[in-house]
């Protein structure tokens, strides 16, 4: 799977952009220059984001271009492994909330249905023979939208999340790392927090050398309300309005603040 993802990201730039899925969404193919997450720093990625829709029905139906290439280096065999782990951790995050075992697996009914926002993203962070400007990032500090994320962090370091004295830890390569995201960060009240993390360009030969990560995204029905009643927000939005607003901001926003 690995060599399949390096050919797809070894191809020239213009073939990999006909992978690119509508406009102000993130699906298909990302460029270099599509997301910047902090409007102060550089980010040098580039990824591929498919939906669980497209489970079963490839060629992906979002990406009408897609080639075969892309078909090989992003399998959507993937997608029962992570969800069956899903499921999993939403019985046991219900129970540790006080709550019957399908307490979030109710919130999910898109997400086991094939549908909704949930999907799997590859990251390619490329080899920096030459030193990076200042300010350059693999992957700009950011909270996840999701309910939560798990991530395959890859065989070389560079994730980093903060903790709740403000201090940036190192996650170690070659780990399984399961993150909360904001939807289960008010959901829960608080007793999952949603951490800041981000990706540090190495300062030692890893640099040199191309890093992969694979995500998958685990996001509510689309109806929801972004945050519980309960809790004060200025705006009541859903949880399908916050993440366009997190998506306009992400790929149009912080480019204009930059420029
Ligand atoms: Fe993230």
């Amino acid at each position: 799977m690995i060599a399949a993802k390096k050919k797809f990201f070894a191809l020239n730039d213009d073939v990999k952009r006909q992978y690119q899925g509508p406009a102000g969404t993130l699906l298909g193919y990302i460029p270099f220059d599509k997301e910047r997450y902090n409007p102060n720093t550089y980010e040098v990625h580039e990824g591929f984001l498919m939906l669980s829709e497209d489970e079963d029905n490839l060629p992906y139906s979002q990406i009408p271009s897609l080639l075969p290439a892309a078909a090989k280096a992003f399998p959507a065999k993937a997608f029962p492994a992570f969800r069956d782990l899903s499921s999993n951790l939403m019985s046991a995050l219900s129970v540790a909330l006080g709550q019957g075992k399908d307490y979030l697996a109710r919130m999910h009914q898109e997400f086991f249905a094939k549908k909704g926002y949930s999907c799997l993203r590859v990251n390619h962070f490329p080899p920096m023979e030459i030193l990076p400007p200042p300010n350059s990032v693999r992957f700009g500090a950011h909270k996840d939208v999701s309910t939560f994320t798990i991530l395959m962090t890859g065989d070389k370091g560079g994730l980093q999340i903060c903790n709740r004295a403000g201090a940036w830890m190192d996650v170690p390569p070659n780990k399984l790392l399961v993150i909360a995201g904001q939807f289960l960060h008010f959901t829960s009240h608080e007793k999952f927090i949603a951490p800041v993390h981000r990706v540090m360009i190495p300062d030692n030969a890893d640099r040199d050398i191309s890093r992969f990560s694979i995500i998958f995204f685990i996001c509510p029905d689309a109806h929801l309300p972004y945050r519980p009643a309960c809790i004060e927000e200025p705006e009541p939005c859903t949880w399908k309005d916050y993440y366009s607003s997190f998506l306009s901001d992400y790929l149009t926003k912080n480019y204009q603040k930059k420029e």
